[in-house]
């Protein structure tokens, strides 16, 4: 049974991305951590859709992302599943293993990968790490689950890398990422993202993976990009790195729009009279006199 709207078109699988790499057609990812957001990328046409640990700075406030834990992507990802539910586009949708959740071992991580796909509906999980982890990426495959790797800047492992800084700039670094690469391919990823590395190194893996590499910060030569729906929408105008172009600059327009509701209801201009029921039938009427507390008479047929 589908979970798709009749005459939906099909949702792409991990296949259709190795087709598009071989086509030369380029994949575009968006974040999504609710239901309705979810509608709009996926109506939007977006290939595939990631519920990232990202959550824990857009969506719950704080400053990194190591807070997240599997429950909550769980919870984020069925509420994205839903909003699909009820969409005719055709994204496919991976979840993010939080910190915590594979670096123990691969029982811990097969356990987790396997909860978001049951309880969430991802199709498939995306972990940060290279060679290092490539053998926790074979057991979540072999249990039936579809890893996507990501490789570069790991804000997962922020505090051993000192920060939110590009990574393999220098020869040595960067050979160490094309064997994170290569590794991951190997270990049967189906696509990995490269986070703020330098484009040239970007191309070469682009280049020499038979897998799609998805991009945030890494330039124009890898085979899709991705970017976190709150920043490509400018819902925070505080924010703007400079891998980020911002679609729109919902920051203005939302606070535009709800200092306008705020004001009408101070003014007592909202609600006007068309967002206001009224019934020709019905009075209520206060006797003088009625106990405080009591019902009040009701006079003509309830509606
Ligand atoms: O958590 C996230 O949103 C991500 C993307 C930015 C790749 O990992």
């Amino acid at each position: 049974m589908s979970s798709q709207p009749a005459g939906a078109p099909r949702r792409l699988t991990i296949s259709d991305f190795r087709k598009k790499k071989a086509a030369g057609e380029k994949i575009a990812m968006v974040t999504a951590y609710d239901a309705t957001m979810a509608r709009l990328v996926d109506g939007a046409g977006a290939d595939a859709i990631l519920v990232g640990d990202s959550l824990g700075m857009v969506f719950q406030g704080h400053d990194s992302t190591l807070p997240v834990t599997l429950d909550h992507v769980v919870y984020h990802t069925a509420a994205v599943r839903r909003g699909l539910a009820r969409s005719a586009g055709h994204a496919h949708l991976t979840a993010d293993m939080p910190f915590g959740s594979y670096q123990a071992g691969a029982d811990e991580a097969v356990k987790g990968a396997v909860r978001l796909v049951a309880e969430g509906g991802a199709e498939a999980v995306k972990l940060e790490g290279g060679a290092e982890f490539a053998d926790v990426v074979r057991r979540i495959i072999r249990a039936g689950v579809p890893v996507m790797g990501h490789i570069g800047l790991t804000p997962q492992a922020v505090h051993r890398i000192g920060g939110y800084v590009v990574q393999g700039k220098d020869s040595e670094k960067a050979q160490r990422l094309i064997r994170d690469a290569r590794a991951l391919e190997e270990a049967g990823c189906f696509a990995m993202v490269l986070e703020c590395i330098p484009t040239e190194l970007a191309r070469f893996i682009s280049g020499n993976v038979s897998i799609p590499t998805i991009g945030i910060g890494a330039g124009v030569h890898c085979d899709g990009q991705v970017l976190v729906v709150n920043d490509l929408l400018g819902l925070d105008g505080s924010f703007k790195p400079r891998f980020v172009k911002r679609f729109a600059e919902l920051s203005t327009s939302v606070g535009g729009a709800l200092a306008a509701y705020v004001g009408e209801v101070h003014q007592g201009a909202f609600p006007a009279d068309e967002h206001t029921f009224h019934s020709a039938s019905l009075r209520l009427l206060h006797a003088v006199g009625d106990a405080p507390g009591e019902d009040p008479q009701v006079v003509g047929a309830p509606v």
